[in-house]
């Protein structure tokens, strides 16, 4: 199959020098996209800004702001069979980005914000019968937000975890993960290395999509 994959964090730029953005390692969507590749799949990385190093034999895209995210997504999407959003695109980032680098003062400082336009929610419509796997990183609520979010965004499969469990989520090695279903099923897996985690997608991944895809 040919794959996307989208990791690590986005960065909204306030002004020259700084920027909003979160703790994203890029390492779970890394690991899928290296999963992907070793047993032969053709991959398309999109990457936010990472400290770790590509896998070898995918194309990779690096990208700063989620606006660059969403535009190398929609480019590859009618290229693909499926596509892995990892990435923690922002939610936010600020409505006014400053051209230089805003002074210091003793005063503090309102950063008005505004929302992101949903990756996911704009392929919903033009999705076809490609496969989208979504994530759902939660401090609250898991599986109801994981349902929420699988609905919202017309996704096939969600991967949700609670990103509150030392063991799991952003940054770490391992992750702790519920994979979840429109039908309402539901998957939880043991903590495990963020790899074998990738290697779930893949197996679901392959065993989902149309014939003439695999
Ligand atoms: O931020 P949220 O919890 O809604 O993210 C859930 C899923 O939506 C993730 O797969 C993420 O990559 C995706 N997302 C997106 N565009 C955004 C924010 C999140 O596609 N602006």
């Amino acid at each position: 199959m040919k794959l996307m994959v989208t990791a690590g964090p986005t960065r909204e730029p306030v002004d020259p020098v700084r920027f909003v953005s979160n703790r994203s390692s890029g390492k779970m969507g890394y690991a899928v996209a290296a999963a992907a590749q070793l047993r032969g799949h053709d991959v398309l990385l999109v990457s936010g800004p990472v400290a770790i190093k590509a896998p070898g034999g995918v194309e990779l895209i690096m990208v700063e702001t989620a606006d660059q995210m969403q535009r190398a997504v929609m480019a590859g999407f009618n290229k693909v069979d499926a596509l892995v959003m990892a990435a923690a695109v922002a939610d936010w980032r600020p409505a006014v980005v400053h051209v230089q680098k805003q002074k210091k003062s003793s005063t503090s400082l309102t950063l008005p914000l505004e929302p992101v336009p949903d990756i996911l929610a704009q392929l919903a419509g033009i999705k076809g019968s490609r496969l989208v796997v979504g994530f759902a990183a939660e401090t609250e609520n898991l599986l109801s937000e994981a349902q929420r979010k699988l609905s919202a965004k017309r996704l096939d499969m969600i991967v949700a975890n609670d990103v509150t469990a030392p063991d799991a989520g952003f940054e770490v090695d391992t992750n702790r993960v519920v994979l979840v279903w429109p039908d309402g099923s539901s998957r939880e897996l043991p903590c495990m290395p963020k790899t074998d985690v990738a290697e779930y997608i893949i197996d679901w991944l392959e065993e989902n999509l149309p014939a003439s895809a695999t």
